[in-house]
């Protein structure tokens, strides 16, 4: 892969990259999509990566079909796909981590210790493998995008990010690969995830007290059967810090994490700073 992503440049072909664990959907197409608008070449990489799950999360079980995601990704418009073994990604007992601090602590960082750890190294070692001029991440892991944001920026890698919007199933859960794996009363039940979080949206919109809605939307949530909360908070992006009132001149991030059943599932809405665009 390195040496063909080395003749891609030298041949003065534009790559960008869509790094994945695959399971694809249409969220993770829609940044194929993305990538090929400002590229000549788009790489797709599928790789579960063992060192970003916990010791009791569901890296056993998350759902894999490398066939039908190499499918799915060409018909799409992916020129490549890197789908390495974890041999070839790990094999020679490695080392080096990339550790980006503070805004890791918090969100999913409070929860998957050692996560960001092995995305920020992960997401190194493929842009190392793969060369792209510019790569594209998606919001619905907001504080991932937050994170690679932080690090490319800290570590002077010469790679442009880009942030593509969340995409919705059309009752509005966010797609995701773990979806899958939600019984057919928990995929129900999880509507109240996205339904609190445009609530708090809609809320914030019509003036009303921030910490006021944050309070609501936990009780709701924690209301449904089934459902445990992990964290509702308010953030801003991409700094992570705490928000306990609106302030227009930051963005927003609204975010949140709960578990149904074994399957954990995050959200959020984004509530972009005066000046500019709503999403
Ligand atoms: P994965 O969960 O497969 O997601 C790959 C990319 O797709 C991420 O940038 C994610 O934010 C984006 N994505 C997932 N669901 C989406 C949706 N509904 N709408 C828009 N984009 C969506 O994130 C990872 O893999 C890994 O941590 C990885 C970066 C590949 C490192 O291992």
């Amino acid at each position: 892969m390195q040496a063909r992503a080395e003749e891609l440049r030298l041949s003065g072909k534009r790559i960008a990259f869509v790094p994945t664990m695959g399971y694809l959907h249409e969220g993770h197409l829609s940044l194929i999509d993305a990538a090929g608008r400002e590229s000549d070449i788009v790489i797709v990489s599928i790789f579960v990566n063992p060192t970003q799950f916990g010791p009791q999360e569901d890296f056993e079980n998350y759902p894999r079909d490398l066939e039908r995601d190499i499918e799915l990704a060409k018909k799409r418009g992916a020129h490549i796909v890197f789908h390495p073994s974890a041999e070839a990604m790990y094999g020679e007992c490695p080392l080096t981590n990339v550790e980006v601090s503070r805004i890791t602590d918090v969100l999913c960082g409070a929860s998957r210790q050692g996560h960001f750890r092995g995305v920020a190294t992960v997401v190194t070692k493929l842009f190392n493998i793969v060369k792209p001029h510019l790569a594209v991440f998606g919001q619905k892991d907001a504080q991932q995008a937050a994170v690679i944001l932080k690090m490319v920026e800290d570590l002077n890698m010469d790679i442009e990010i880009r942030i593509a919007p969340i995409v919705r199933e059309s009752d509005g859960l966010a797609m995701s690969s773990r979806n899958v794996r939600l019984k057919a009363e928990d995929r129900k039940n999880a509507l109240i995830l996205s339904r609190t979080l445009f609530s708090i949206r809609e809320g914030l919109y019509n003036g009303e007290p921030l910490g006021k809605l944050l309070e609501q939307g936990r009780a709701k949530i924690q209301k449904i059967p089934g459902a445990r909360l992990d964290y509702l908070e308010a953030r801003t992006f991409p700094g992570m810090e705490l928000l306990q009132n609106a302030d227009p001149d930051k963005n927003c991030l609204i975010a949140l994490a709960a578990r149904f059943g074994k399957v954990r599932l995050i959200d959020n809405v984004l509530i972009p700073k005066k000046g500019e665009q709503r999403v």
